[in-house]
């Protein structure tokens, strides 16, 4: 059984065979999806998805490149909408200095203030870096907050160190499997599986073989393929000890999955 610990599924991507995406991934041995929020609009929708469907759960949140389009009392739409069931963790915040779509100092208040809410709350978080590695870092020292992942992780060694000597989880997306990431497929064969998640960031980043087309859950075990592959063990312990990390860190409830 896989958990992918970070999905979009409320995108339009998948409006119009969301069903057939469900059954793929249940036949793909995918038992449970954590979708993410990344704006107070897709929040919504993310918790209303968790609502309907058993095995789907939700993270609420503002991605760094929506900073700026956001409400003055997003905090208070959030805090309020985290009170509903399945909301596991506070995500995707972050920071993105590649794309800078919203000023770096709009993403470090907003990232800043959600950590702090998570914290609040006592949610992990979901961490979006982009090129923003030290300042990610000096936000969560100053919160002093170190519950969480850092989703998509595509960092060098010793920042995947790092983060792992904070007390979070990295998470493998998809890039794994693609043929240049040497610096990425090295980091996970040095780092223990116990603090690894996997993860599709669907619809963005499918892996190989469907790299260019449209992600979706039951492709996060290509995902772990590659790394049992990497790591030269079977895929069963992959698929069991990321399973077991992910519920873990979001505290799954064992009813559900
Ligand atoms: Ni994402």
């Amino acid at each position: 059984m896989f958990i992918d610990s970070h999905a979009h599924l409320e995108f339009d991507e998948y409006a119009a065979d969301f069903p057939q995406v469900l059954e793929r991934a249940k036949s793909a041995q995918v038992e449970a999806i954590l979708n993410i929020g990344t704006s107070v609009e897709h929040s919504k929708k993310t918790v209303a998805l968790a609502s309907q469907y058993p095995h789907i759960f939700a993270a609420i949140g503002i991605h760094p490149h929506d900073g700026k389009d956001t409400p003055d009392h997003y905090l208070d739409i959030l805090k309020e909408l985290a009170r509903k069931p399945k909301v596991v963790a506070i995500g995707e915040i972050g920071l993105d200095y590649f794309y800078k779509h919203s000023t770096p100092d709009i993403q470090k208040q907003r990232f800043e203030e959600q950590v702090c809410l998570a914290k609040e709350l006592n949610l992990p978080i979901s961490i979006h870096c982009r090129e923003a590695f030290q300042n990610i870092i000096d936000i969560l020292n100053r919160s002093q907050y170190f519950k969480g992942v850092f989703h998509c992780f595509t960092g060098s060694l010793a920042e995947a160190k790092k983060a792992l000597d904070m007390g979070f989880y990295i998470s493998i997306s998809g890039i794994v499997t693609f043929k240049k990431s040497t610096v990425l497929q090295e980091v996970v064969k040095e780092l223990p599986l116990e603090k690894m998640l996997i993860e599709t960031d669907a619809p963005f980043l499918a892996p190989e073989p469907n790299r260019g087309k449209r992600n979706e859950p039951a492709f996060v075990v290509q995902t772990a393929k590659k790394i049992a592959e990497l790591k030269h063990i079977p895929l069963e312990e992959v698929a069991k000890v990321t399973t077991q990390n992910t519920k873990k860190l979001f505290g799954l409830l064992s009813s559900y999955v």
